[in-house]
């Protein structure tokens, strides 16, 4: 390999030419493929001639045309990833490339590809240049019109961007498609499909009146499985309509399932594609997790023909332009559809289990990154979902309203454009004529910020004080941090468990917020921005408990001085739910860590009877929510408690983990015994908050009981296994049974495997369920099952289950004799040959082996050291490697 580049943000350059319009034509065949690109071209300053440098990957050239005219060889240079005109023509002129390519031997699923058989693309982010040679960058916007022949019995549909204007048959058996799309857009957006698909169609009738045909294709065997997505779908674009008054433009959408794609999906221009895993649904294979996937992914997609299609990113540096704005739209489309403190609890727990870990390693990046080396290598938690909560924090402190107009205002100046997060930013302040210093942080500072307060009340003043304190840890590049801005939410509870009502909150001798109009306001948002900052609240009769970062305001390490009474309090009375859950967390994480230490000292283990009660009083209030009820009484995962930890230590982890569920198990018996019970239905199956709550709980409720491994339990799953209807119950109840090893987990799994085989989604799962298994020596299971007839290491979803599943699981990738590890360095390099981002985003779980003792230190090092050094490695694994390393 040649030493990879490093790219950087700051070596941003406008290009030098731009594309008016780009025909393509595809010759389809089974042995080459045929790319004619026929582009209009003209140079960014009219008369100035700079060479025409164009990406181009895996292609075979067969010819290049100026104005018509073939170009000879000294007129242009050709290397593995460029080809450069020298001297174009300084004016307006054709250009002409004819390139062949192998979409049949392409197992990396970027650029042009097969599928079980069809062809598809994949162009985000540079895979456009594995199709043509190009400028393959979203600054340069065109608009594209493709034109596709193949074989008619082969490929009886054939799919791209914008509308049909023309089709008809061939000679020799072969028929052609033309498309044309109106909008301008970035080639990362371009698509293609061909193949044998059935279609289900629908259509919607948007705002203005427009009547929009609908269809997602799929073999035509798997259509009845996609009325949940076409469901999805509708209600995102109502949705869109209704809260941001965003319409969609054109008279025709699309959906292709495929079942080999390295992402969740994509949102190219009216042509969006998914793996099959994120559209097809039915009661009996799917759950309740892959339903809600299907509304939020179908939506995020939808909604990205706004936010990244219509307005796009000048660079991929700015991609969290587009990502964690759509994921925050998507957040909230479920929220709407569904019950929003369940969502922001899943929401959050995400960032923590996911993100925190990344942006306290050595990949830890701002949202919007300042280097890279594949860009592939950053469609990350940060980019994302910590994204998302930036956006977030703009409604935080603006209101719908003024997060509405901030969106209003982006639009209306950036339609048709690429443009930066400053962008984004300018718009929301200007919408809002607010300043807000230092909030551009957020998007150059990796790391979680840690809040630190510090309350005391002043019974003779009636005032209650607030002490703030920020510090963004040290992350890789950046030793040294600026204090953020971090809107804080605050409510103050008093001693009934009512919220006050806060009249003026001073900083710094200022106001900073007052209740308006007399109206009585019981959660303020404190604008916190120094490095140390105290707020004072007047008028306050009692002391309060502080419920502080309601609603998780912003993405940072809370560090309060609450006491335990406080926290208990809270987790009873709060009237923030989320805040309620979360009060709860911090209590089960407290006890989790002294529960560890004691375990590490030999002590007997012994739990806090209050938790058992606080536990039992959740599960016995009928006025909560139950899905809330779930979320509440599950304890934080093992990594979230490691990550506390000064040395991680799995074995200790898992080991208080589990005493605590099954303590909680014993003491809570009877309670969860009646949950499971009464929450059981005959109802037929629906997608609707109240029956997948009532199957949360009682899906949590049943996993308790079988933790313990008694016969009536033993039964009790057994019975919900067989019973189910519907694939949500049966497989948590196969869950519950194969936690304890033996001849009942054995058989369970046997009969599940037999009765789902012909469903590829059901034996992912399948997969999944064994990968990440706490049962002792489980690498030897997982490696048998690479062998399995049902593998395949060229399937994304399967790798993801299996080896994926294996590595989330800490007791056994993190085996204290290696053999996780050693597992999961062969594969990495085998995959590497296969497909690099797969197996790029497998040799992440290796990052932060820092975090471990001695032995596993030098364990998974070895095994790093052993992947940067083999042959032929891609950049893809070099660059995580590398940096895992560094
Ligand atoms: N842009 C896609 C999304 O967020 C993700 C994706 C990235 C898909 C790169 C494929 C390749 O919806
Ligand atoms: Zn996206």
């Amino acid at each position: 390999m040649d030493v990879p580049k490093e790219i950087f943000l700051k070596d941003y350059k406008a290009p030098d030419y731009y594309f008016d319009t780009v025909d393509l034509q595809f010759q389809l065949g089974e042995e080459k493929t045929i790319v004619t690109s026929k582009i209009v071209v003209s140079p960014g300053v009219e008369g100035i001639s700079a060479p025409l440098v164009l990406h181009g990957h895996d292609l075979k050239l067969i010819s290049i045309k100026v104005n018509g005219t073939e170009l000879k060889g000294e007129e242009y240079k050709v290397n593995s990833r460029h080809l450069m005109l020298s001297t174009p023509p300084a004016v307006v002129f054709n250009l002409e490339i004819v390139t062949e390519i192998y979409p049949q031997l392409n197992t990396s699923l970027e650029g042009l590809y097969k599928s079980t058989g069809n062809f598809c693309t994949q162009c985000e982010a540079e895979g456009f240049r594995k199709i043509t040679y190009f400028q393959d960058r979203p600054d340069v916007m065109a608009k594209y019109t493709c034109r596709i022949e193949a074989d008619k019995t082969l490929y009886p549909v054939l799919l791209s961007n914008g509308n049909l204007i023309e089709q008809g048959d061939l000679e020799g058996g072969k028929h052609y498609a033309l498309w044309e799309d109106p909008f301008k857009k970035p080639s990362y957006l371009f698509a293609l499909v061909a193949g044998q698909l059935g279609c289900r169609e629908d259509s919607f009738v948007t705002c203005s009146g427009r009547n929009v045909t609908l269809r997602i294709w799929t073999p035509a065997q798997d259509l009845p499985k996609t009325a949940h997505a076409m469901y999805s779908l509708k209600a995102a674009m109502k949705w869109d309509e209704e809260v941001f008054g965003l319409e969609y433009d054109l008279d025709l959408f699309n959906i292709v399932v495929v079942p080999d794609f390295n992402m969740g999906a994509m949102e190219n221009k009216s042509l969006n594609i998914f793996q099959s895993r994120l559209v097809l649904a039915s009661p009996e294979t799917a759950t309740d997790g892959d339903y809600a996937a299907i509304l939020g992914v179908v939506g995020h997609e939808y909604f990205h023909n706004w936010t990244g299609n219509r307005v796009t990113c000048r660079d991929w540096f700015q991609l969290t332009l587009k990502e964690g704005l759509t994921v925050f739209r998507d957040q909230e489309f479920s929220s709407d559809l569904g019950c929003r403190t369940v969502k922001r609890i899943a929401d959050v727990s995400k960032l923590r289990i996911y993100q925190f870990p990344q942006d306290a390693g050595p990949m830890a990046h701002p949202i919007r990154p300042h280097s890279y080396i594949k860009m592939d290598n950053f469609y990350t938690v940060t980019v994302y979902e910590k994204g998302a909560e930036v956006v977030r924090m703009y409604k935080t402190m603006f209101g719908a309203s003024g997060f509405r107009k901030g969106m209003d205002l982006y639009f209306k100046r950036h339609d048709g454009q690429a443009v930066t997060c400053e962008d984004f930013y300018a718009a929301m302040c200007d919408a809002n004529n607010a300043q807000l210093p230092n909030f551009l942080q957020w998007y150059s500072q990796a790391g979680t910020p840690i809040v630190k307060v510090a309350s005391s009340y002043d019974p003779s003043s009636q005032t209650f004080s607030l002490k703030l304190s920020q510090e963004v840890p040290p992350t890789p590049g950046q030793p040294v941090k600026e204090p953020m801005f971090i809107p804080v939410a605050v409510g103050l509870v008093d001693s009934t468990g009512k919220d006050m009502p806060l009249t003026s909150v001073y900083s710094d001798g200022s106001l900073q917020t007052v209740s308006t109009d007399g109206q009585p306001v019981f959660t303020t948002v404190l604008q916190f921005k120094k490095k140390e900052e105290e707020f004072m609240f007047k008028n306050i009769p009692e002391r309060p408990v502080p419920s502080l970062l309601r609603g998780y305001s912003a993405p940072v390490r809370l560090d309060s001085d609450l006491s335990e009474g406080d926290l208990f309090f809270l987790l009873a009375s709060d009237s923030d739910e989320f805040n309620r859950w979360e009060a709860g967390q911090v209590l089960a994480r407290k006890l989790m860590l002294s529960l560890v230490a004691d375990f590490q000292q030999q002590k007997t283990l012994v739990l806090n009877p209050k938790f058992v009660d606080g536990i039992r009083s959740i599960l016995r209030n009928t006025s909560l929510d139950k899905e809330f009820i779930a979320k509440a009484i599950t304890l934080p995962g093992q990594g979230e408690i490691m990550d506390m930890m000064e040395v991680a230590d799995p074995d200790a982890v898992h080991a208080v983990r589990n005493f605590i569920k099954k303590e909680l198990a014993v003491q809570l018996k009877d309670d969860l015994l009646a949950a499971v019970k009464s929450n059981r239905s005959s109802e037929a199956y629906t997608f609707n908050h109240d029956s997948m709550a009532r199957r949360a709980l009682k899906n949590t409720c049943l996993a308790y009981l079988a933790s313990l491994n008694e016969p009536d339990f033993v039964e009790l799953a057994l019975h919900e296994y067989k019973s189910a209807t519907n694939m949500t119950e049966q497989f948590a109840a196969l869950a519950a049974l194969s936690q304890n090893p033996g001849q009942v987990r054995d058989d369970a799994l046997l009969d599940f495997y037999n009765k789902w085989q012909h469903e590829y989604l059901v034996v992912s799962k399948w997969f999944a369920l064994q990968a990440t298994s706490e049962i002792p020596g489980n690498v030897a299971n997982v490696q048998k099952l690479l062998s399995h007839p049902a593998f395949d290491l060229r399937n994304p979803n399967k790798v993801y289950s299996l080896i994926g599943g294996f590595c989330g699981s800490p007791v056994n990738f993190h085996a204290k004799d290696g053999s996780g590890y050693k597992f999961l360095g062969e594969i990495v390099l085998q995959l590497d040959k296969i497909n690099p981002q797969v197996a790029s985003r497998m040799v992440s779980a290796f990052s932060r082996w820092r975090r471990y003792d001695k032995t596993r230190q030098a364990l998974a090092k070895a095994q790093l050291e052993m992947i940067v050094s083999a042959n032929g490695l891609s950049e893809n694994v070099f660059e995580i490697a590398s940096k895992s390393l560094a």
